[in-house]
């Protein structure tokens, strides 16, 4: 079994762990009351295929269409219970996705399925979670809010207080303002897809918020001096990391950078 399987709060929870390299991340599903929110990557199709058979599913949220949220979605489709997205990709999940071939090779493949658009509530049983659009990580992202539980599921949003590198085509300021979105429910634990279950979830939101501000603030300051977006990226983020080279710069401090100027030209 590569999966791991834990109850808390009365949320289930199945952890996979992938490695490549010297990088390592953990990656979550969550469920709650029969609505299960992202399935994990294709990488584990068998685990995380045994984990959904012996519970009951009645819908799926996706926070978003990555590969490692959506893999396991075509099993759902062959099924018949119903896979719930953003409007914005539901015709891209209708084929099967072209990946980056580290993606491929970290996450596995991602088959096509057919989504539902999700609407701003889920319903699972006996429970209700609202939908908040939270662009920023990627344009479709959402989180899932329940009341009952006091439970925010945060997709990608979340994962790191202190990033020091973001996927191409992520956005600073769109992330600030999700999160800052975030704050206005009531919750503490924040259920991260990657970090897992954060207890002081409202505490890491604020210093990322605070973070990524600071960041933002140096980067017009360089900016308005005159700096280049690979000269801020070496005086603010000198160090390169191994994300950054198996990704050939996918994953790269300039993305932090660029979306900061991009914005606020
Ligand atoms: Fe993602």
């Amino acid at each position: 079994m590569k999966i791991q399987v834990r109850q808390q709060n009365g949320i289930t929870y199945a952890k996979a762990r992938v490695k490549m390299v010297n990088y390592s991340l953990n990656v979550y599903t969550y469920l709650l009351n029969g609505l299960l929110i992202d399935c994990g990557p294709s990488r584990f199709s068998r685990d995380f295929i045994n984990f959904f058979q012996e519970h009951n599913i009645h819908n799926v949220a996706l926070t978003h269409f990555h590969e490692d949220h959506s893999g396991n979605a075509f099993w759902f489709s062959q099924q018949g219970i119903p896979v719930y997205i953003h409007k914005s990709v539901l015709n891209s999940c209708k084929k099967k996705a072209k990946l980056p071939i580290y993606r491929y090779i970290f996450w596995g493949k991602r088959e096509s399925f057919l989504p539902q658009p999700i609407s701003d509530r889920i319903e699972g049983e006996n429970v209700t979670c609202k939908v908040v659009e939270t662009p920023g990580h990627s344009p479709d992202h959402v989180a899932l809010y329940s009341k009952e539980q006091g439970a925010l599921f945060t997709g990608d949003l979340v994962v790191t207080p202190r990033p020091t590198v973001l996927l191409r085509g992520e956005n600073v300021p769109q992330i600030i303002a999700s999160l800052r979105c975030l704050l206005a429910y009531d919750f503490s634990t924040v259920y991260c897809a990657h970090a897992g279950p954060i207890r002081n979830g409202r505490e890491v939101i604020t210093k990322k918020i605070d973070y990524l501000e600071t960041v933002t603030g140096k980067v017009l300051e360089l900016h308005q001096q005159g700096w280049d977006i690979l000269e801020i990226r070496k005086r603010m983020f000198p160090k390169t990391p191994m994300l950054s080279y198996i990704s050939a710069k996918d994953w790269a401090s300039e993305h932090i950078v660029e979306s900061i100027i991009m914005h606020n030209q």
